[in-house]
């Protein structure tokens, strides 16, 4: 065993309750519990999250554990502390407190939320270290994974919220990536549990992007992707806080696309098709794709689709289709 890294958890669990007692039960947890409130948060929810507050001082948590036995150079080394000048400070101050935990289920980093409107950034997150590597873990895996091997199925989010908001509403298999694009190391921890990952990104232009990154890297590994998009530019957490668990759920059986269905509908977003030039081109584009991904019952339910709004026959887009597949080869 490493006793390093054995330090640096109990370190984060000691923390974490320590984070979690100020919240729950302090006058400086009151304003913090009125905000989770307001966003809809449960107490029940706060509890299972392990959710909690960094107090505002500046060396609360640092002279919590120098009492038990911590040095200062381990506390800075393990993301907990940072050096300003001679002292030794709190990493985390006045901030809403999310524990990441391990597959094991044990503590090993921080997610850090601003609860005031113009501080930034509105998360600060534990350094990289050599027990937390964000690229390698999904936030929440150790929670989900049950109902992800039980249908086979993951929903892949961006944040931490969305994780919580989800789980609380009912919807178990939610894990994050934490705000960065989808990593090989990630699907292949998700490739072990199930065959699907429906992929439920933000409506924003980054969220947008990320998806169509993580979309190859799940193809990669192995897994079929299928990208869920909520209405209204809306994030999953906000979406249900709004709406609620059994709408979310609807729009999980009616509303997930297939990769082609997505990305076509991505390029269609983009075209100009009010000019002849920019439709030519979406057609082009379109055929590409469907070259490349689409299967053979895909192709043609798309091709019959293109034809009608453009007004060309299926004869014509399969001779251009048969040229991208050649090109593919
Ligand atoms: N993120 C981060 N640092 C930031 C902004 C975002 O680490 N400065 C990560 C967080 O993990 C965050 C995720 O990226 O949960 C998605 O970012 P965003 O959509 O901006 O935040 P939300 O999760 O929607 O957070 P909230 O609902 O609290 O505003
Ligand atoms: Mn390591
Ligand atoms: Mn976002
Ligand atoms: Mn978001
Ligand atoms: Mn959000």
């Amino acid at each position: 065993p490493n006793t390093k890294h054995q330090r640096y958890r109990e370190a984060h669990e000691l923390t974490a309750k320590l984070y979690s007692y100020i919240l729950m039960n302090t006058d400086a947890g009151v304003q913090a519990l009125t905000y989770l409130e307001k966003r809809g948060i449960s107490r029940k929810t706060m509890v299972e999250f392990r959710l909690g507050l960094a107090p505002k001082a500046g060396d609360t948590v640092v002279t919590f554990l120098r009492k038990r036995g911590f040095q200062d150079a381990e506390l800075v080394a393990c993301g907990l502390a940072v050096e300003m000048g001679t002292r030794t400070l709190d990493r985390f101050r006045g901030r809403l407190m999310i524990p990441i935990l391990d597959k094991k289920g044990e503590v090993i980093a921080f997610g850090g939320r601003t609860m005031e409107q113009d501080v930034k950034p509105k998360y600060l997150n534990s350094p990289e270290n050599d027990l937390f590597h964000k690229s390698r873990l999904l936030y929440n895996y150790h929670i989900a994974r049950k109902t992800i091997r039980r249908d086979r199925t993951a929903l892949l989010l961006e944040g931490y919220m969305d994780v919580i908001s989800l789980s609380q509403a009912g919807i178990q298999q939610g894990v994050a990536t934490l705000g960065t694009s989808l990593t090989e190391e990630q699907a292949k921890l998700l490739k072990s549990d199930c065959d699907k990952v429906i992929i439920s990104y933000d409506g924003d232009e980054a969220g947008r992007k990320a998806a169509v990154r993580a979309i190859d890297i799940l193809v990669e590994a192995g897994l079929e992707p299928l990208i869920l998009r909520i209405p209204d530019g809306l994030d999953p957490d906000e979406y249900v806080q709004t709406h609620g668990g059994e709408s979310f759920k609807r729009l999980l059986g009616r509303q997930t696309l297939s990769v082609v269905q997505f990305l076509l509908d991505d390029l269609r977003q983009r075209a100009n098709l009010v000019s002849s030039v920019g439709r030519t081109e979406y057609v082009r584009q379109a055929l590409q794709l469907l070259a490349e991904r689409a299967t053979p019952v895909e192709q043609e339910y798309e091709l019959r689709n293109l034809s009608q709004e453009f007004n060309l026959s299926v004869e014509t887009l399969k001779e251009e289709l048969r040229t991208f597949a050649k090109q593919n080869i």
